[in-house]
């Protein structure tokens, strides 16, 4: 299977020009393109090779739930992945492991595939409890899809290497992934492990070059057209 370039373009651009814009410089196979939600309808309407992402889901499908949206709703607008778990909504919102398992059972219920995120902060790293922390992540957050066999991405993004300029060394992401997917293995799953963190067009190929890295996770390198065409180039080598 070819490696994947997501990009999530957060809460970025803030107008829809700029949005449309950035969507058609990125046009590429190989990318999923996750912008606001306010912006998927009008991306999807632009985007003829890339694909489309969201960067959240809940998980029900209607009612009470203001401000929330399903992945029902998601499909209907050619969504085909969802960002999951985010450490930007574990830290800013509250999100918690079990929340997170619930969204990624939703998401595969619904059909799309889930990208759920996982990572340590700089305190727990230099604690040593990387490790514990992503196991927890991972088996929890995959708990309810015990045994499936459709496509699910985990991406292992170090909160310390999120828009830092210092991503991870390839050595502890090929360590985490070899957990990650020991964690996914012992729920009868097997998924493709990418990796997130100050990914950039001129690092991009320490990480893509692994066979077990299955592609990347992209922050603020997606907001530049020419530079995520580049890495998609890259992944594309391998
Ligand atoms: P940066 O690429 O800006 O470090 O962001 C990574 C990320 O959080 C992608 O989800």
């Amino acid at each position: 299977m070819s490696k994947i370039i997501i990009a999530n373009w957060k809460l970025n651009p803030s107008s829809s020009a700029d949005a449309k814009k950035l969507a058609k410089e990125s046009d590429v196979k190989g990318l999923v393109i996750a912008p606001p939600f306010p912006f998927l309808e009008f991306v999807a309407s632009i985007i003829k090779k890339a694909k489309l992402g969201a960067q959240d889901l809940f998980w029900e499908e209607s009612g009470a739930y203001t401000g929330e949206v399903s992945g029902t709703q998601l499909k209907g607008l050619c969504v085909e992945y969802v960002i999951i778990g985010h450490s930007e909504r574990r830290m800013n919102l509250g999100e918690t492991d079990e929340m997170v398992a619930k969204k990624v059972a939703a998401a595969v219920k619904d059909g799309l595939i889930p990208i759920l995120c996982v990572g340590e902060t700089r305190e727990q790293n230099d604690k040593n409890k990387a490790v514990e922390v992503i196991e927890q992540e991972v088996r929890i957050g995959l708990s309810r899809i015990a045994g499936i066999t459709s496509e699910i991405i985990v991406a292992y993004e170090p909160i310390w290497a999120i828009g830092t300029g210092n991503p991870d060394t390839p050595e502890n992401m090929l360590k985490m992934v070899k957990l990650i997917q020991e964690t996914a293995g012992r729920l009868n799953l097997k998924v493709r492990c990418i990796y997130g963190g100050s990914v950039k067009a001129a690092n991009a190929e320490e990480f893509l070059k692994y066979n077990e890295i299955e592609g990347a996770l992209v922050g603020g390198a997606s907001l530049r057209g020419e530079e995520i065409k580049e890495i998609v180039k890259i992944a594309a080598k391998y």
